[in-house]
């Protein structure tokens, strides 16, 4: 069941990703913050890690910036090498992180598909250098609200998250969050546009009964065609900053 739903991920990914940059508006908009966090960042050694990369675009402008390889970390298969891109086509839920050999561990929009995020933060906590950084972005609670619940995933809240930081010894943090609205001309073309990103597997529904209900009029609990996005955006210090 777990392993069926991980294989769904990876396919609603792969399936999306040649054209994934055309329809990734929000997506963008979470990297710039995450790209701002790392303004007149001075790393220290080691390795950068981009986990959920994607079409790796991310990976290439952390490898730009930085001037050293990046290891991109996903689940669907790659068949585009890059210079200075060590892909891993793994599970970031498995991945061997080395004990304390990260300068940064990045991640934009991906880690909310995570089966257990408090055990990934214990991985990144030790794979982190003690003056490392670990950036990421997620939606959070908020996100598609105007989707009936059984329809949509349950994401977390910026407390959970702060908690499961928190828990993996990670004491020095900023957070920031802010809700974006996309419009669109009707309801089936906002729901397109989740499919479009490769982001419709539900990971738990809220109430398994409703599972056959599939009609528009039962998935939007509103008549206005559009989504909302509640982004958390965290720039956490290695355990080493306290
Ligand atoms: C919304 S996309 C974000 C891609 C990229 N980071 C970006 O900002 O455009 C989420 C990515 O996370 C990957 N992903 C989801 N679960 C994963 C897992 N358990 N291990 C590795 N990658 C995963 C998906 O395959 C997908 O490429």
């Amino acid at each position: 069941m777990m392993i069926d739903l991980k294989r769904q991920i990876k396919n609603n990914f792969q399936d999306v990703v040649s054209d994934y940059v055309k329809h990734a508006k929000i997506q963008k908009i979470a990297a710039n913050h995450l790209f701002n966090y790392l303004g007149n960042v001075k790393l220290p050694d080691g390795k950068i890690i981009d986990l959920g990369c994607g079409d790796m675009m991310h990976s290439l402008a952390l490898a730009d910036i930085f001037k050293r390889q990046v290891h991109a970390v996903d689940l669907i298969a790659c068949n585009n090498e890059q210079e200075n891109i060590i892909y891993h086509q793994h599970d970031f839920d498995n991945f061997k992180f080395d004990k304390q050999s990260c300068a940064l561990v990045f991640s934009n929009m991906s880690i909310q598909w995570s089966f257990c995020l408090e055990k990934l933060f214990l991985n990144i906590a030790s794979g982190l250098k003690r003056d490392g950084l670990f950036i990421f972005s997620l939606p959070i609670s908020g996100t598609f609200d105007e989707l009936h619940v059984s329809h949509r995933n349950q994401f977390y809240t910026i407390e959970n998250v702060s908690e499961y930081l928190f828990k993996a010894g990670f004491r020095k943090m900023q957070y920031h969050q802010k809700k974006y609205i996309l419009n669109f001309n009707n309801q089936l073309q906002a729901l397109h546009s989740i499919k479009k990103t490769g982001a419709h597997t539900i990971l738990k529904r809220h109430d398994e009964s409703k599972k056959g209900l599939s009609s528009i009029g039962n998935i939007f609990i509103t008549d206005k065609a559009q989504l909302s996005y509640v982004i958390a955006t965290f720039c956490v210090a290695g355990i080493g900053w306290a």
